[in-house]
């Protein structure tokens, strides 16, 4: 992997200082700058090439939501990830389309680590050229073809109900995925984060849905794949059992509304990188399902092997281009290593990684069937001993859907 170029800017000298100290042990792998201002930033990346930047957001003149919104139109490569204290709230939401990562001060030497590599795998050798234009040229995503046609069916009714819609998009994954980045685009101009497909449609309008869907073509088949070991169907069965395991999870520990419906969507979309590399590359794909089922090694561990990049890793990227909101993209990208996130509590995140793991543990033959629970993020969260009651509700859950 070529060195990362990263690029550090806050405009407390104390912390820079303290940062560039804490983060010398990683200087054979990383080069590293650091500015004191989001002028002095910009300045540095007109001149030299990045590959990330990280920035704190209370910075007297230009801020850090302004700082990465002009990254992202001057370098749209980059990665961005933001660094701010617990009183930022409100400047964080402002950056939640054009952040990649969070992460909240006092900073983690090894968290921050491990963001960074997860957030430029991508970008590094470690990726076919063919994977990485494929990935960068999709535009939409296979759905089941049985939703897209109910889909259809319920706009060319009279009274369309929103609420129907919402509940048919939310069902499928290439569709979630893809309202979820129409509304939350600028082009629609929503001054908030969209993270459900249910208020998508609510804030979009059945009008422009309609308009979407069957003039614009926007959830148009492209061939569901079928490799001999996985099909869309398997696919969507596993995600589907997820989102709602996920769903009972957070609602179990008490999580409110808004995060449950984050885990469910989370859910639904948590492997969408196995649906992208799928369908793009059946053939070396089903020697990941192979490879998987034969040697009982996880599904991350084959692909690995055979891309050289994770489901997990694929997906966030593409979402990430997709500009999703942050905490789905976390989802997306850390369901399997959940202990990257630590917040010291009960999250979405590790409502789905449960989820995908219990759910897993019942799809024994398939690919989904290898995982383990992250103890170390269960414990941080203080939630391990809770696993035994999750995996009863879930499989309740189960046996009534
Ligand atoms: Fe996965
Ligand atoms: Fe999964």
């Amino acid at each position: 992997m070529p060195r990362q170029q990263i690029l550090f800017v806050d405009d407390e000298p104390m912390l820079l200082q303290g940062l560039q100290r804490m983060l010398r042990p990683y200087r054979s792998e990383w080069d590293m700058a650091f500015v004191d201002g989001g002028e002095q930033a910009l300045a540095k990346l007109a001149e030299h090439t990045f590959d990330v930047i990280v920035t704190d957001m209370r910075m007297p003149g230009m801020n850090g939501a302004d700082l990465l919104k002009e990254v992202m139109r001057r370098h749209p490569a980059m990665v961005r990830i933001v660094l701010s204290g617990h009183a930022d709230e409100s400047l964080v939401s402002q950056c939640v389309g054009v952040a990649h990562q969070y992460i909240s001060k006092p900073c983690d030497p090894e968290q921050l680590k491990a963001l960074i590599q997860n957030a430029c795998v991508l970008s590094g050798a470690l990726v076919d050229e063919e994977v990485r234009k494929v990935i960068g040229a999709i535009d939409r995503l296979p759905s089941v073809p049985s939703l897209y046609l109910e889909l259809k069916a319920a706009l060319s009714m009279e009274d369309v109900d929103a609420h129907e819609l919402g509940s048919i998009i939310g069902k499928d994954i290439g569709m979630t995925a893809k309202i979820l980045k129409l509304v939350n685009s600028s082009f629609f101009g929503l001054r908030r984060v969209v993270s459900s497909p249910h208020e998508a449609v609510t804030y979009l309008g059945i009008d422009t849905i309609k308009t979407l869907v069957l003039t614009n073509g926007i959830f148009e088949q492209s061939k569901p794949f079928k490799t001999r070991l996985l099909t869309l169907p398997d696919l969507w069965h596993h995600s589907m059992t997820v989102a709602a395991g996920a769903k009972t999870i957070a609602q179990a520990e008490g999580l409110d509304l808004a995060h449950m419906e984050e885990a469910f969507v989370g859910g639904v979309l948590h492997d969408v990188g196995v649906l992208i590399l799928a369908s793009n590359f059946p053939d070396l794909y089903d020697q990941v399902a192979g490879l998987v089922v034969s040697e009982r090694i996880s599904l991350s561990t084959a692909e690995k092997e055979l891309f050289g990049v994770t489901h997990a890793e694929v997906g966030a990227y593409l979402m990430g281009l997709w500009g999703l909101p942050a905490p789905i993209l976390n989802i997306v990208s850390l369901h399997h290593r959940a202990r990257v996130q630590d917040e010291g509590r009960m999250t979405p995140l590790i409502s789905v990684h449960a989820a995908d793991v219990i759910c897993g543990g019942h799809e024994q033959d398939s690919v989904f069937g290898t995982g383990r629970l992250d103890q170390m993020a269960l414990e941080r969260a203080g939630v391990w001993e809770r696993r035994d009651v999750w995996a009863g509700l879930v499989a309740q859950g189960e046996d009534h859907a």
